[in-house]
């Protein structure tokens, strides 16, 4: 049988997911897992880069893996685990970081949509570094394919131009090269917009609907959510297609897409009715989920040892990496 291929996957700590993290991440993340052999990466050392304030990240870390695991990531199959548990991050981030230039990372596009979002004065030498730590991420497990989305594929660019960097300098006797080129697999369906009407859900936007909200915050939400603003009121005629909660309608309740569609833009159907309907129909797609949720959190021992056994696993595979790169180095 062939060797599975390796997919290094990474997400920061962010706390509870919302259903757009699971739109565009996670559930695509439990459909690779068997024909692939997963690492799930998290990424806590990356939020340095945007807040030193570290308070909350055992406790966001915690709450992203009960939702992981909640969302179907088979720990055993897929092991989940931090980054700076693994102390060969940082040690291949610093081989790596002498073989990049300064130039090549400042081009970064990523980098700079954060700068003019977060309107940043300076940035740290930690952070015009961060997509080194990445390539360190994926390289150390030898990470054939990385799930990502758009704004990450630069980072994937520049792994793929360390681990080219570094096999041409380093090579094992041999002849073996120790890296593979690893590409970008990008996420199929588009982000899901947020109930802003904003192009994406995002937890500093205020606009996400969580995977782990129950029926009365969902529809809560779901009331506030932008549609639209031609159609005030049951009667006028819309256009679903401007609309977010049509959005939804296509993801979480395709079977009844053509009629709401049709009365929508007919007038016969009133927004907040739409509303209610996919309101119950989150509902209902997340409710194995948060059957999951609600035994792991009475559980939160059964967490921990998901991190440990992960995180064993991970540094064995990271060690081995490591011993290559120092052979190759000549570094004894
Ligand atoms: N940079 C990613 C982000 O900000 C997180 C991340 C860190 C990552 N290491 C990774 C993603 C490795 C994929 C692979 O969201």
């Amino acid at each position: 049988m062939d060797k599975k291929k390796i997919i290094l996957s990474g997400m920061r700590p962010t706390g509870k997911l919302h259903i757009g993290h699971f739109v565009g991440a996670l559930e695509n993340w439990v459909h690779l897992q068997d024909s692939y052999q997963n690492y799930h990466l998290i990424a806590d050392y990356h939020t340095l880069t945007t807040s030193l304030d570290t308070t909350n990240v055992y406790n966001d870390t915690i709450d992203m893996v009960i939702d992981w695991v909640a969302c179907g990531i088979d720990p055993v199959l897929s092991p989940i685990f931090r980054q700076s548990k693994v102390k060969e991050h940082t040690e291949l981030f610093l081989i790596f970081s002498m073989l990049i230039t300064k130039a090549r990372l400042e081009k970064n596009p990523t980098l700079k949509d954060q700068i003019r979002d977060l309107n940043l004065q300076s940035i740290t030498y930690g952070h015009l570094g961060y997509p080194v730590l990445q390539a360190a991420d994926i390289l150390l497990y030898k990470g054939d394919l990385v799930p990502v989305g758009e704004d990450q594929v630069p980072h994937v660019e520049i792994t793929r131009h360390i681990a080219g960097l570094f096999n041409e300098q380093y090579i094992l006797k041999d002849g073996k090269k120790i890296f593979p080129i690893p590409e970008p697999k990008i996420t199929k369906f588009a982000r899901l917009p947020g109930l802003d009407g904003k192009a994406k859900m995002s937890k500093s936007l205020g606009n996400t609907i969580l995977i782990s909200d129950g029926e009365d915050e969902i529809k809560n939400k779901m009331k506030k959510a932008f549609t639209d603003p031609n159609k005030l009121r049951k009667g006028d005629k819309g256009n679903p297609d401007i609309c977010l909660v049509f959005t939804y309608h296509n993801k979480f309740n395709p079977g009844e897409v053509p009629e709401i569609r049709e009365g929508c833009s007919s007038g016969t159907l009133g927004c907040f009715d739409c509303k209610m309907n996919i309101a119950n129909k989150i509902k209902d797609y997340f409710a194995p989920v948060h059957n999951k949720r609600s035994e792991l959190e009475k559980n939160i021992d059964y967490i921990k040892n998901v991190l440990s056994d992960g995180e064993t696993k991970a540094k064995a595979v990271a060690e081995n990496t490591m011993g290559e790169v120092r052979e190759a180095m000549k570094l004894g």
